[in-house]
């Protein structure tokens, strides 16, 4: 088992109706709020109302418009400059990954005096951020209890993540509810992206009894819930297990002692994501199972065989290899049956950057130092059996 030193210092305020709690959470953190939010579906769900009640006795300036995959360029900026120029005490991001995500670079951008670009990228240290609450209204990338922001430029084809412990949310209002009205494509793929998560912490050299049982109970949850929520989307039940699983997926929580596994796919999706502006969460369900089938040797099959005994119930009498292959079979089958397009020219993407974009990962994820290391040839190939 390996050293750590963990923290999650953000508080989660969970349940139907917690968002009654709000004026006396932000109370402590100041009076000018920055309001962020995305292309408008608080504003037709009616959340938007209901928070900007919540809000009378604060000083509210807005940022709308965040877009999935939020850019720097403007949003960043923008966030930033209106938190400069009005002095805000505290972020309020009301939304999905996307919003959040952005908020934590423009919390950070409004205490430093340079390009906060330089803070994404780590040329320059980050050293205070604004506070930042969040209220969810998607249960899919565990922002809302991490200190990661993923943050895209268009124009260099970057998306690069951006972590912190400044970053951490003072509060995540997770109330279920407010899911919803989730797409069913956006809830395929925010159980995607959350059981990549958990893939991603369980397949590593050195892991533990305990986190292994973590993450195969995550993997089953989020499958069994996801089921229920595409019939019935208005299920409290499953959509509040889900939206629990899913906030434990990028906090550390699952891999306390474990080694590092270099998060493979998501290296490779954040290329995906960053040259195409696709849908994280269906980026990651394409290439799970081809990075599976791509990394399974001698070296790799008993973690498979694990994987797919404990989540997928596969006869553990079988030859090793076959229950591998079954497993990964299963992990596909599964994104399929949810509705998640499982080819990359199903979501826009061709051949022709495919090259491009296995250096660039090569170049900046650091995925030769991966569970199973990847190189750029291989991670090429994993791209072209995802086509
Ligand atoms: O913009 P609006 O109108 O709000 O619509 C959004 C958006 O179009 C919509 N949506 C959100 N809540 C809704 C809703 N529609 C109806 N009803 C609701 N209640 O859903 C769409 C997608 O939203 P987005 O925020 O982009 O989704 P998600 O939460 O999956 O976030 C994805 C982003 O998070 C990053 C991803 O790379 C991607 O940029 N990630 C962040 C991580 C982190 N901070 O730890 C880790 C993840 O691995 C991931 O990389
Ligand atoms: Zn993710």
């Amino acid at each position: 088992m390996q050293n750590f030193n963990y923290r999650t210092p953000t508080r989660l305020i969970f349940g139907e109706g917690v968002i009654a709690k709000l004026p006396s959470v932000l109370k402590p953190l100041g009076h000018k709020v920055l309001l962020t939010y995305g292309g408008g579906s608080i504003k037709k769900s009616g959340l938007y109302e209901k928070v900007i009640g919540l809000l009378a006795d604060f000083e509210v300036i807005e940022l709308s418009g965040i877009q999935p995959n939020p850019k720097y360029d403007p949003s960043v900026l923008e966030g930033v400059r209106l938190c400069k120029e009005n002095d805000v005490d505290v972020i309020l991001a009301v939304g999905g990954g996307s919003v959040l995500d952005c908020s934590k670079a423009i919390a950070a951008g409004a205490k430093y005096d340079g390009d906060p670009w330089d803070l994404i990228t780590y040329k320059a240290r980050t050293k205070d951020a604004l506070p930042i609450v969040d209220i969810m209204t998607m249960a899919a990338t565990g922002s809302e209890y991490d200190a990661c922001g993923v943050i895209s430029r268009t124009e260099t084809n970057d998306k690069v993540l951006y972590a912190n412990s400044h970053l951490f949310p003072e509060a995540s209002f997770l109330d279920p509810t407010y899911t919803f009205t989730v797409s069913k494509r956006q809830t395929a793929a925010g159980c995607a992206d959350a059981m990549n998560h958990t893939i991603e912490q369980y397949f590593a050299a050195d892991t533990t009894l305990l986190n292994d049982g973590f993450c195969e109970a995550m993997l089953k949850s989020l499958m069994e819930n996801t089921k229920i929520i595409l019939e019935d989307p208005e299920n409290y039940k499953a959509r509040a297990e889900f939206m629990l699983c899913t906030t434990f997926g990028c906090n550390g929580i699952l891999a306390l002692g474990n080694s590092a596994s270099g998060w493979p796919c998501h290296g490779m999706e954040h290329a995906l994501s960053a040259y195409y502006d696709i849908t994280h969460g269906e980026g990651l369900a394409i290439i799970t199972p081809r990075w599976m089938k791509h990394i399974l040797n001698e070296n790799t099959v008993d973690r498979f065989v694990k994987y797919g005994v404990n989540v997928f119930g596969i006869d553990r009498n079988q030859d090793q290899m076959e229950i591998a292959n079954q497993a990964i079979d299963a992990t596909y089958d599964f994104f399929e049956s949810i509705g998640i397009p499982m080819n990359l020219r199903a979501v826009g993407i061709d051949e022709s950057r495919i090259d491009e974009m296995a250096h660039h990962v090569a170049e900046n994820e650091g995925l030769e130092h991966a569970y199973a290391p990847l190189a750029e040839q291989d991670i090429a190939a994993i791209f072209r059996a995802s086509l």
